[in-house]
C-alpha cells in the first residue's frame, strides 16, 4: 500500500488525454500533472533540450514525493525514457511500449504507420520496438509537425484540419495499412478526422489510452496501489493556469479547479 502521488507530464496540455484514460482505470489514486506550457512544443527541439526539460519536470515531481511517474509525452518517451531511468530513484512509465503492444496485438497484415512529431519520427523508437516484437512487420513513419498547433488552437474539427490532414497522409492512403499509430499525445483529439480519412477498417492506436492498464498493472504487481477511496489531481503549469484550464475543460472536457503556477530550474 502507498498513498503517494503518481506524477504525470507532458510538454503541454496533450497528456491530459493521458491522464484521463489513468484515471479511468486507477480513479481512486491521487495524480499531479505538470504541463511545460511555457516551453511548448518539444517536438521540434534538440535530445539535448528535452532531455534538459524533461529532467527538470522529473526533480521537480520526485520532490513532491511521487511514487511513479508516467511520461505522457511521445517526443520525451523516445528520446529522453531511457537516460530519466538511469537518474531518478522512481519507476518511470512512457507511452511508446503500451501503444506498440497494442498495436502489435491487433493488426491482421503487420502493415503499420506511426504518426508523430519531428522528434519522435526521427528516433524510429515506435518502428523499431515494433521490429523487435515482429520483425516481419512494415512500418511507415510520418511526422505531421502542425497537428500540435491545430489541437492547441482547437482547430479539431472542420475543414482547416480535414486540409492538413489530406495534405500529410494521403500518399500512405493506399498502401494497405491496417493499423496506425497515434504517437503524440495530441493526435487523439484529431482522431474521428483521421479514422473518417481513411475509413473505418483501419485501426487507429492511441498511445496514450493503451498506457493505463500497463500502470495499472504495474503499481498493483509492486504494492504501490493507494488505500484512498476517492483519488485527487493537482495540475501545475510553466505559462499562464488559467488560459490552461479554459483549454483542458472546451477540448478535453476536463474540469481543473486551482492549476497553479511553477518555475522549473
Ligand atoms: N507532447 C508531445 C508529444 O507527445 C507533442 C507536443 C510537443 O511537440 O511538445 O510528442
Amino acid at each position: 500500500m502507498d498513498n503517494r502521488p503518481i506524477g504525470i507530464f507532458d510538454s503541454g496540455l496533450g497528456g491530459l488525454t493521458v491522464f484521463k484514460a489513468l484515471r479511468e482505470v486507477l480513479p481512486d489514486e491521487d495524480f499531479i500533472y505538470v504541463g511545460d506550457t511555457a516551453r511548448v512544443p518539444y517536438g521540434n527541439k534538440s535530445i539535448k533540450k528535452v532531455n534538459e526539460y524533461s529532467s527538470q519536470i522529473c526533480s521537480w515531481l520526485v520532490n513532491e514525493n511521487c511514487k511513479i511517474i508516467v511520461v505522457a509525452c511521445n517526443t520525451v518517451s523516445a528520446i529522453a525514457l531511457k537516460t530519466l531511468k538511469e537518474n531518478f530513484p522512481v519507476p518511470i512509465i512512457g507511452v511508446i511500449e503500451s501503444g506498440v503492444n497494442r498495436a502489435i496485438s491487433i493488426t491482421k497484415n503487420h502493415k503499420f504507420a506511426v504518426l508523430g512529431t519531428v522528434a519522435t519520427i526521427k528516433s524510429d523508437e515506435y518502428g523499431l520496438q515494433i521490429k523487435k516484437q515482429s520483425s516481419k512487420s512494415k512500418v511507415i513513419s510520418l511526422a505531421c509537425p502542425l497537428f500540435v498547433p491545430l489541437v492547441e488552437e482547437g482547430l479539431t474539427k472542420g475543414d482547416i484540419p480535414t486540409q492538413i490532414i489530406k495534405m500529410y497522409l494521403t500518399d500512405i492512403k493506399n498502401l494497405e495499412l491496417d493499423t496506425i499509430i497515434l504517437g503524440c499525445t495530441h493526435y487523439p483529439l484529431l482522431k474521428d478526422l483521421i479514422q473518417e480519412f481513411f475509413g473505418d477498417k483501419i485501426n487507429l492506436i492511441d498511445s496514450g489510452d493503451a498506457v493505463g492498464y500497463e500502470v495499472k498493472t504495474f503499481i498493483s504487481d509492486k504494492n504501490l496501489k493507494t488505500n484512498k477511496k476517492v483519488g485527487s489531481f493537482n495540475c501545475f503549469v510553466t505559462d499562464e493556469p488559467e488560459a490552461f484550464d479554459k483549454h483542458a475543460k472546451k477540448f478535453l472536457k476536463v474540469k481543473l479547479v486551482g492549476t497553479s503556477h511553477i518555475e522549473l530550474v
